[in-house]
């Protein structure tokens, strides 16, 4: 891919890039908990977004992404939102960078990888990570990893129009290889957990399903969430988010008059308990545990939260009956993207074959899949000497 990106961008541009990535990302557990500021265990997977970039001696913009074969131009004074999305993500980046005060001028960037799109991988988030950590490193800018993850969680909410959490873009610039991320969103303090799977890996199954549901119902389940923080907000002055609150709290206020709030907020609430005990799980070693533990967040998520869909139940409902699988949940966001699977070495081709016939048949949809590795976070990429002669 680095090649292929480097070749590609001398022949567009006819200058050498400098090459850089930032990965696609998997969470364990902890789903729709890091905007109620609470846990999340998430890690960088071995799949990518690169970014070629090369300064050019204008103001002029040049972006180029290989998966649409599309350009788009415009000059770096005049930074605002693209009526087509996939700029965004980079414009999104740039306009924050201006906003903290960076001077930039005109460069050619070329986009290509091996993310999934819509996918639920965070291929967004990775073409943020990996253009904030490019235009830092071309413009000198000596801006750290952290400051870069908020600019590109920024980027999303003002460019992309999604008010997301923390979670995808720490993942994606802070991923450690073999390592989760137990990330407290209150205050970004993260601690490393080793990921020793014995013989057990991460499997993706891809639904393939993109729902447009997606960005406007996470955005109502945020302000769900809000609701209920400010109701119990008047009887406890000090509770700032649902990550203040307890299960006693959502009985005594919310129970009664408000249903679905009640509804939306125990899950969460109980979500952040689900956590921590999984990562007592892992730290023992207890995969067992742990995998029941991701059955019952599939379960809150799609019968309390309600952001799953029939594929992401189908595929969830259709492993638990098989012995080799420790446990599966729908990941990210919802309304479509890839269930998380812990499989067993062994059993991987023969769950992975027999799931894409059983799906296809009654989804009517191809099932992808996926066998993930924890990788390192955002970086750059090393260049081909004799590419560029
Ligand atoms: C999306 C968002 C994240 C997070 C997850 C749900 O991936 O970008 O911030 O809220 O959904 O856990």
């Amino acid at each position: 891919m680095i090649e292929k990106i480097t070749k590609s961008f001398i022949d567009k541009y006819g200058v050498a890039p400098t090459v850089f990535r930032s990965p696609g990302r998997v969470n364990i557990i902890g789903e729709h908990t890091d905007y109620n500021n609470g846990f999340v265990l998430p890690a960088a997977i071995d799949k990518n977004i690169y970014v070629a970039i090369s300064k050019r001696d204008d103001n002029q913009v040049n972006l180029y992404a290989a998966d649409f074969d599309e350009d788009f131009s415009t000059g770096i004074q005049n930074i605002k939102k693209a009526a087509v999305q996939w700029p965004n993500y980079i414009l999104g980046v740039i306009d924050q960078l201006q906003k903290e005060g960076c001077n930039l001028g005109g460069f050619n960037l070329m986009i290509d990888g091996d993310v999934p799109i819509g996918a639920g991988l965070s291929s967004s988030a990775a073409v943020e990570c990996a253009t904030a950590f490019a235009m830092n490193q071309v413009f000198s800018l000596g801006l750290d990893k952290i400051k870069m993850v908020h600019l590109s969680q920024k980027a999303e909410h003002v460019f992309a129009g999604v008010n997301c959490g923390i979670m995808d873009q720490f993942a994606s610039m802070l991923g450690k290889k073999d390592h989760v991320i137990k990330l407290d969103c209150r205050n970004l303090n993260y601690e490393y957990i080793p990921f020793k799977l014995d013989n057990y890996k991460i499997v993706l199954f891809n639904t393939n399903v993109k729902h447009n549901l997606a960005s406007s119902e996470y955005n109502v389940r945020r302000q769900q969430c809000e609701e209920a923080v400010a109701i119990i907000n008047q009887f406890h002055p000090e509770v700032k988010s649902l990550r203040d609150v307890n299960k006693d709290m959502l009985d005594k206020y919310i129970a009664t008059g408000y249903p679905l709030i009640y509804q939306r907020s125990k899950y969460v609430v109980e979500e952040n308990e689900r956590l921590l005990a999984a990562c007592k799980d892992l730290e023992q070693g207890n995969i067992s545990a742990l995998g029941q533990r991701m059955y019952q967040t599939h379960h809150g998520l799609s019968m309390e939260y309600e952001v799953s869909c029939k594929e992401l139940d189908f595929l969830v409902d259709y492993v638990k009956k098989i012995p080799g699988v420790a446990g599966a949940r729908m990941m990210g966001g919802g309304f479509g993207g890839c269930t998380i699977n812990l499989v067993k070495e062994e059993i991987i081709e023969e769950l992975i074959n027999a799931a894409s016939i059983v799906y296809e048949h009654s989804m009517k949809l191809p099932l992808t899949t996926y066998i993930a590795m924890i990788e390192n976070g955002t970086g750059d990429c090393k260049q081909k000497e004799n590419l560029l002669t």
